[in-house]
């Protein structure tokens, strides 16, 4: 059934934050974006070669997907690929939520097919996964991924998949040096040894692992990121050092160190770019190379901070 694999680049480009964008939005950041700055660093990133843009139905409540509809709007729809997800959690009754909520979707990005939809969480994997099919052959979906489920959720959706002759083609986990639990489940092997692209989410958490916050200089008062994090940036501060260390001798940024890591792991980070100067940290991670020793450092001083960043929406793996 499939007519072409999922091409996967070296870094995709997550947009949660532009919910935050403009008048309302949901304040989760407490970013302060606008539209002009957002244009210029998806400018940088089309140059830079940086097309496949992740968003979601619930960022913003539309709004994330709504602004970068906006944004995209300067490109033609072949020169960029839309990554966006169908969320059961808010999934009302009708005959076909996940039909109902792709149209949504497919209205507020102002296009009528999308590269590849996830199913945002695991919520009854037999109930959901099923309606991927229809929109698979209709042509409005043309990959099909599953986000933040455990290995034997991810087997049970592709066999579900795979009984009308499609398959998962990509999986999106929270995966960053402070967070390995699909690396410690086995999900990261069983998608090198399947094939199956692995996508990194939150790598830097939401900037955390940048080493520009800091206890003097918090994440933004009132945000959601700043509650779950500003408490734990103390315990950082050796790791961001290090990553800072790493960066220097390479001519690149701690948060590039960080995402070459994930790199070096084999999956693809979704980087939560929010200024045109993240672009070209991405374009300096992309040639960053760490040795093993690097690696385990990092990785030492990862587990020595001794913090737990599972989302609220997140289940064990
Ligand atoms: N499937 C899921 O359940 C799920 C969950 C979470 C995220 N995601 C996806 O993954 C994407 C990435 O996650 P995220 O945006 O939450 O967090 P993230 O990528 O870990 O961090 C993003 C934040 O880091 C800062 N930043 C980004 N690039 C930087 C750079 N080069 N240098 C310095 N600071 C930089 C920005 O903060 P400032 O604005 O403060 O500078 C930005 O808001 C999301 O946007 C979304 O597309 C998916």
């Amino acid at each position: 059934m499939r007519t072409d694999n999922l091409k996967t680049p070296t870094v995709a480009l997550g947009t949660w934050a532009w919910g935050d964008s403009g008048e309302t939005g949901n304040g989760y950041f407490g970013s302060h974006l606008t539209q002009a700055g957002l244009e210029e660093a998806a400018d940088k990133a089309h140059a830079a070669g940086f097309t496949l843009w992740d968003t979601a139905l619930v960022y913003g409540m539309g709004r994330s997907e709504t602004v970068l509809g906006e944004v995209l709007k300067r490109y033609a729809r072949s020169g960029y690929q839309l990554s966006t997800k169908f969320n059961p959690r808010i999934a009302r009754t009708s005959d076909d939520p996940v039909a109902d909520m792709l149209q949504q979707s497919l209205a507020n990005l102002g296009t009528d097919y999308i590269d590849l939809y996830w199913i945002h969480n695991p919520a009854d994997v037999p109930r959901w996964t099923p309606h991927l099919i229809p929109l698979l052959k209709s042509g409005k979906v043309k990959h099909v991924g599953v986000s933040n489920h455990n290995l034997s959720e991810i087997k049970l959706a592709d066999q579900i998949l795979g009984e009308a002759g499609f398959r998962v083609e990509a999986v999106q986990n929270h995966y960053s040096l402070l967070y390995r639990s699909s690396e410690q489940a086995g999900i990261l092997d069983y998608c090198r040894n399947q094939g199956i692209p692995f996508f990194a989410y939150m790598v830097l958490e939401q900037g955390a692992l940048t080493g520009r916050y800091s206890p003097e200089n918090p994440l933004p008062e009132g945000s959601s990121r700043a509650e779950i994090y500003n408490g734990m940036l103390a315990q950082l501060k050796a790791l961001t050092d290090k990553l800072a260390s790493i960066g220097l001798s390479q001519g690149a940024a701690a948060p590039d160190v960080a995402t070459a890591w994930a790199m070096a792991k084999g999956t693809t980070p979704i980087v939560g770019v929010t200024k045109p100067h993240h672009v070209d940290g991405l374009a300096r991670a992309s040639s960053i190379t760490l040795t093993s020793d690097d690696i385990a450092e990092l990785e030492a001083l990862a587990d020595a901070a001794n913090v737990n960043t599972r989302g609220f929406w997140e289940q064990e793996m």
